[in-house]
């Protein structure tokens, strides 16, 4: 099939290198001239396993293009997925501006029937609207074009984004029409072979799913940091209660792992945006407000008990960060909580000694550019010297067997701020250290 997706970043690319894996021919588009010469220099703009070689490899065959030119891939395509960014507004809401201007370039530039597939997330009633900008910007060509507007909201995680994409849980379809439908169907069979996971509904129901799956994991997150810092206050150990409750299977054990918040530029620009929705509708959605409210205080349990067992002042001392992306596996740090606890700490005075495997480049580019108190290392033991604590923030896997011997050489004091509760507890206080964890006093 012959498909254009517009807006190549973690979605798109991944959505077009994969369905060019699949034999498709695909045009990646985006108005970034740098990431599409760097994309043609076989340079990947974002970290995913695995996605550098499906590109380079789909590239080089000639079954993945990339191109600024908006017109050249609606020649080309019968199938146009929108896949730009859909950004919080000031009020919470999801910003369509992006794929608002998409949906009137493609109006503009369709030269036959072109199935258009929202792929970004975007509020229910935004098919409609795409197909209202379209429909607008055919009638001033004075074409009678026809085109389907088709919901197929995307599931991928980042740090597993082309595993996801690949075999995916379940492929989403909202359409009006069995034939857009059927279309979607051969489009996805070689990516639900093994058994049919394939569903279909209407597209406001599909619009909706999307922030359904969303806003419940990121329920069951809040739900489980609550229960963390009751544990906290009165005794518990949260771990010890999360292995108790997930052994019920109506429970189970995914998503209920304590830490400090949920980042990502999926969770809090999601939960809002449905929550604005629904406010809009007349309804208040007391639950969704309180699984954000809960999520950013937790981002400061870190940064409050550093404050607690050091002071206010924390001038001249210095910290060591393990992790800045919002989650492994990525170099993503939109929404992280790397964020927020370096911040707090160095407006108080501190110095931070900061190492990711990945994500330092963007750190220093975009989200952290602006704090000349952070030193970058270039391993985790590096970031220790003369500091006062180490505190954990992204569960990458190299931090979970570290050398504690090295740490306690390394570090001013032998104190841990676990964010992530990675090590047992017992363990690393027999190793001599003072060991902080969420949700365990
Ligand atoms: N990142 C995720 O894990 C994830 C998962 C599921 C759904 N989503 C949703 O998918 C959408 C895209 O998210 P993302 O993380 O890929 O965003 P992103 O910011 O990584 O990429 C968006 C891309 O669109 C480009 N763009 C903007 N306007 C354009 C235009 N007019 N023409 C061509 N390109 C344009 C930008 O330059 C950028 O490269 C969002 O709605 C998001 O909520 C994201």
């Amino acid at each position: 099939m012959k498909i254009s997706v517009i807006g190549t970043g973690y979605v798109g690319l991944v959505s077009g290198t994969c369905f060019a894996q699949m034999g498709n021919s695909v045009v990646c588009v985006d108005i970034d001239e740098k990431k599409v010469k760097e994309l043609r220099d076989g340079i990947i703009p974002i970290y995913e396993p695995g996605l550098e070689e499906m590109v380079l490899e789909n590239y080089k065959n000639g079954s993945l293009r990339f191109t600024t030119d908006i017109k050249e891939a609606l020649d080309f395509s019968d199938i146009c997925f929108i896949a730009v960014g859909t950004p919080m507004g000031e009020d919470g809401s999801a910003d369509l501006k992006y794929v608002l201007a998409v949906a009137t370039s493609i109006g503009q530039n369709i030269k036959r029937h072109t199935y258009i597939i929202d792929k970004s997330t975007v509020p229910v009633g935004t098919a409609d609207k795409v197909r209202e900008v379209v429909q607008k910007a055919l009638d001033n060509r004075n074409s009678n074009l026809t085109f389907d507007v088709i919901s197929n909201p995307e599931f991928l995680k980042e740090g597993a984004a082309v595993e996801d994409f690949m075999k995916p849980d379940r492929v989403v379809i909202g359409a009006d029409n069995e034939e857009a439908l059927n279309v979607m169907r051969e489009l996805y069979a070689p990516f639900v072979r093994n058994h049919d996971r394939f569903i279909a509904m209407d597209i406001k129901s599909a619009e909706m799913t999307k922030y359904t799956a969303n806003a419940m994991l990121a329920t069951k997150i809040s739900f489980m940091n609550e229960i963390a810092n009751i544990c906290e206050r009165v005794g518990a150990d949260v771990n010890q209660v999360r292995n108790g409750i997930g052994s019920d299977n109506r429970i189970g054990y995914s998503f209920i792992y304590p830490g400090c918040g949920y980042g990502g530029s999926c969770f809090p620009k999601d939960v809002q945006a449905l929550a604005k929705t629904s406010k809009d509708f007349g309804f208040v959605p007391k639950l969704l407000n309180a699984v954000e409210e809960v999520n950013f205080a937790q981002k400061k349990v870190i940064s409050n008990k550093i404050i607690k067992r050091f002071g206010e002042n924390l001038q001249g001392k210095n910290f060591a960060i393990w992790g800045l992306s919002f989650k492994p596996e990525t170099d993503d740090m939109r929404e992280a909580t790397s964020i927020v606890v370096i911040n707090e700490l160095t407006k108080r005075g501190a110095k931070v000694k900061a190492y990711d495997p990945k994500a330092i480049k963007e750190a220093k580019k975009f989200y952290l550019k602006d704090n000349p108190l952070i030193e970058y290392k270039k391993s985790k033991y590096d970031t220790l010297d003369n500091c006062e604590a180490m505190i954990l923030l992204t569960e990458w896997k190299e931090f979970r067997s570290p050398d504690f011997e090295e740490i306690a050489k390394r570090l001013k004091n032998k104190i841990i701020l676990d964010g992530r509760n990675q090590y047992n507890k017992k363990r690393v206080q027999e190793k001599g250290f003072e060991y902080h964890q969420i949700g365990v006093s």
